[in-house]
């Protein structure tokens, strides 16, 4: 079916294209999908996944369809990034189709309805995580974050903050000196008794910088890491018009420098906090990947725009497959693979 209308919603701007699918999604009869293949049941900071196919951030930032996208097949949904106050985002057009290379570009600027809206559609059952960040016009931006910690705590798996978008100004700059700080008040905001929290960084990062990360991280009461947002590099190699807008680009280019950005990470920690890896992912291949490097789980959404509805559960079959292949009996049991060989 999404093979056949594919053509059409080509033609239909992106950011058009992307409400299309969420009012058709909110119409869908929410599911809990079924249990799928025991080999890739996964548990990370005590949540317990049916797959570790999990849906990126961005796509529903308003919490309206995660139950519909885990009846599609994915193991775990990151609504967000939300912010404490609604935003509009910045102008439109901000979001590009790189067809050719089989990625996106977004400047949407955490375009969203505000925390308040989407408390209603939050629910604290493990596969739902709740991303949170800053509006641009904060005065402190520490204080949206945990702002943001304490309004969700007890409607959601976990929380992630969002110190990794490249369309809010100076939003990354949280990732450098700053970080200990933001850490320490997100998880007073969290409480004793708060879900896990979880940190999501850009793949734009050097040596001494994810040195200083993985030292701060360590430190602080974060369960994880999700290795990353979109780029601001532009690879050679792209070869679509809008190679050259201004934004955040994901997708199939993505793959390669994210995946070795997530190594990094999980050489340096070598098993100390779990790992999450986004970009690029478009098959059990790619998870994979991902998996050998260091991920106990991986998110996508880019790949979403290609491939349609189906692909959740097509990548959730065809990972099981190469585990079997390679003798695992469990995700946990090929995570990090690669970094022994
Ligand atoms: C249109 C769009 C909007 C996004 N919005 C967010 C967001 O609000 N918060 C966030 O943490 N990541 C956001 N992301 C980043 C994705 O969650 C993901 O980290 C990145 O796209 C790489 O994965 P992919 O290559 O599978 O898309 C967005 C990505 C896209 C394409």
């Amino acid at each position: 079916m999404f093979g056949l209308l594919r053509p059409a919603l080509q033609l239909v701007p992106a950011e058009r294209a992307h409400g299309l699918a969420i009012a058709l999604l909110e119409r869908l009869p929410p599911s809990a999908g079924p249990d799928g293949d025991p080999i890739l049941h996964t548990r990370i900071a005590g949540l317990d996944f049916p797959n570790p196919i999990g849906l990126a951030a961005g796509f529903d930032k308003d919490a309206r369809v995660w139950r519909q996208m885990l009846g599609l097949g994915f193991g775990f949904a990151e609504t967000g990034t939300l912010t404490p106050r609604p935003q509009a985002g910045n102008p439109r057009p901000r979001v590009f189709r790189l067809e050719a290379d089989r990625a996106v570009i977004n400047r949407l600027g955490f375009n969203n309805g505000g925390l308040e809206a989407a408390l209603p559609r939050l629910r604290a059952t493990p596969r739902l995580g709740v991303n949170v960040g800053a509006n641009k016009d904060s005065a402190d931006r520490i204080a949206d974050y945990a702002l943001g910690v304490a309004a969700v705590r007890g409607l959601a798996g976990w929380i992630t903050l969002n110190i990794s978008s490249p369309n809010t100004p100076g939003l990354r700059d949280l990732q450098g000196e700053a970080l200990p700080e933001l850490l320490a008040a997100a998880a007073e905001a969290r409480g004793a008794t708060g879900p896990p929290l979880f940190v999501k960084v850009a793949p734009d990062l050097d040596d001494a910088r994810i040195d200083a990360i993985v030292r701060v991280t360590l430190e602080s009461r974060i369960s994880g890491i999700i290795i990353a947002n979109t780029t601001l590099a532009r690879p050679a190699t792209l070869k679509s018009r809008h190679a050259r807008e201004a934004g955040g680009l994901s997708g199939a280019p993505l793959m390669a420098p994210s995946t070795a950005i997530l190594a990094a990470f999980a050489k340096r920690l070598d098993g100390r906090l779990p790992l999450i890896g986004v970009g690029g992912v478009a098959s059990g291949a790619d998870a994979y990947a991902k998996i050998r490097a260091g991920a106990s789980a991986v998110q996508l959404y880019t790949a979403l725009v290609y491939d349609g509805p189906g692909l959740a559960r097509r990548i959730a079959k065809e990972l099981a497959a190469l585990l079997r292949r390679d003798g695992y009996s469990s995700v946990a049991d090929a995570t990090g693979a690669q970094l022994q060989a």
